[in-house]
């Protein structure tokens, strides 16, 4: 991975030097099951490529559902904690150090490569205030997409859609597109992150009203807490 132009394009961009070399820690949810997928090696291989380019020896926590027992053994050895319940993605960053400044803030990259839009939604819930938001750094589906090009979410979950309530509060940047495979390994993925400074600049409003997205029990590609604890 890290000889790939792919790889240089991430770690040279100007925009991700800051926010990669500051990292408190690392979160992956639905790689999937590493011993029957490569695309899902490949997607692991990145995190664990960046992780040594910038010297981070943060903890890296993963939880995939349908991991087998080999792919629990195998992150272990590559020095990741399993999260032993499904959260649905409802996890707060880590708060080191305080408050956040624009320059310090030590982010928590939540690594979530094509996982369902309530995941995100979740993870933005669990997220939803000044300080927490400009700690999340977030490397998945692109946010802009659902924003600008795909369907509206789901009429009951609306109230709940945090990947549209902070549209045009995130900044995004594509992944690069010259991944030499075509297994659409890293397609139309994006780095999500917000910047202390517009978000300080939002009215107080814009935080208040934050329901709780109820537990997902409707969606094929994501599997529920309750359907876990059965
Ligand atoms: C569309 S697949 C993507 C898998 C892989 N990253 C890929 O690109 O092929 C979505 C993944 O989310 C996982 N998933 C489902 N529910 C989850 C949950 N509650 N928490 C974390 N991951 C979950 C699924 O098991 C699945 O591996």
């Amino acid at each position: 991975m890290s000889t790939l132009q792919f790889f240089k394009d991430i770690v040279e961009d100007e925009a991700m030097k800051p926010l990669l070399s500051n990292v408190a820690e690392i979160v992956c949810y639905g790689i999937g099951s590493l011993a029957s997928s490569k695309k899902c090696q490949e997607q692991l291989s990145l995190i664990v490529a960046l992780r040594h380019h910038f010297k981070i020896d943060s903890p890296m926590y993963i939880f995939d559902p349908v991991m087998s027992e080999n792919d629990v053994k195998l992150v272990a050895q590559l020095g990741f904690t399993m999260i032993t319940n499904n959260e649905e993605a409802k996890r707060k960053v880590a708060m080191k150090d305080g408050p956040a400044s624009e320059a310090g803030r030590g982010i928590t990259i939540f690594y979530m490569p094509f996982c369902s839009r309530k995941l995100y939604d979740n993870l933005l819930w669990a997220n939803w205030s000044l300080d927490a938001l400009q700690r999340c750094f977030i490397m998945g589906n692109s946010f802009n997409r659902y924003n600008e090009f795909h369907l509206p979410p789901q009429e009951s979950y609306r109230p709940y859609s945090y990947t549209s309530k902070a549209y045009g509060h995130y900044q995004e940047q594509m992944f690069p597109t010259n991944y030499p495979t075509n297994l659409y390994t890293f397609h139309e993925l994006s780095f999500h992150w917000f910047t202390p400074s517009h978000l300080q600049s939002l009215d107080s409003n814009y935080w208040l009203s934050c329901p709780e997205p109820p537990s997902i029990t409707d969606d094929p590609e994501v599997v529920s807490a309750s359907s876990q604890t059965q």
